[in-house]
């Protein structure tokens, strides 16, 4: 089995796990309180608002052949890709803005920075960067992958439930959109980090169960309220 499939194996099982979850399911059905909506839509700014430093760690340790693919994904994120470009952290900020929460940002921000310092100091248990990279590499992914799937259905309900205009959903719609094609750029990328890094199989796939072992869309966007595998539990079928 290549790496790219064994690592969208564990991608669509943990998607299945958050898009079965009784919390998604009340975001996406109209079920959710006010302050259910607010707190999702404050976690998913938290979770991605400083997403450039973490393509650009990527960047930073990107083997030759993906390169160019993660310096524009990269650039991208910053809003640098085209002229009018709008980086997305600003459109998380237009979010919040648009969804009366701006008095809330300044604890969105603070919580983006406890984030990627947790994320960091994660990185130390591993034994190289090539290793913490890889790490990094799939966690990213996962990511862009879930949002290529879910994010378009997630805007027409925060459109539908929560009232929200077009311009304030922005960055869901957007990254309905382009991240159907930094998933796949990503999967290709993975599969060039194993190869110029010289991992064996054995190792890169237990990298990547490492790596994937909680369900991090679920672990981020509703708290910890359910981690992981225990996911199953959320369920509202039995
Ligand atoms: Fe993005
Ligand atoms: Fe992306």
């Amino acid at each position: 089995m290549s790496i790219r499939s064994f690592v969208q194996g564990i991608y669509d099982q943990q998607i299945d796990e958050l898009t079965g979850s009784r919390e998604f399911k009340a975001i996406e059905l109209g079920k959710a309180t006010r302050q259910e909506y607010d707190a999702f839509i404050g976690n998913v700014i938290a979770t991605h608002l400083n997403s450039p430093q973490y393509l650009a760690f990527l960047y930073s340790v990107a083997p030759p052949a993906a390169r160019d693919r993660l310096k524009h994904n990269m650039l991208e994120e910053l809003g640098l890709e085209e002229e009018t470009g709008v980086s997305h952290p600003d459109l998380l900020r237009r979010l919040a803005d648009g969804a009366g929460l701006t008095g809330q940002l300044p604890k969105f921000e603070q919580q983006a920075e406890e984030r990627l310092r947790d994320v960091a100091s994660k990185r130390l248990l591993y034994g190289t960067l090539k290793e913490g990279g890889l790490s990094a590499m799939c966690e990213i992914n996962a990511f862009e992958y879930m949002l290529s799937r879910v994010s378009g259905s997630i805007a027409t309900a925060l459109e539908q439930h929560r009232k929200l205009d077009h311009d304030t959903l922005l960055w869901f719609t957007h990254h309905s959109v382009v991240d159907v094609q930094h998933a796949e750029e990503g999967f290709q990328s993975i599969d060039d980090f194993v190869e110029y890094y010289e991992f064996s199989v054995e190792d890169a796939q237990t990298i990547v169960e490492m790596s994937l072992r909680e369900n991090a869309y679920i672990k981020r966007y509703f708290g910890d309220i359910s981690q992981g595998r225990a996911a199953g539990m959320l369920r509202d079928d039995p």
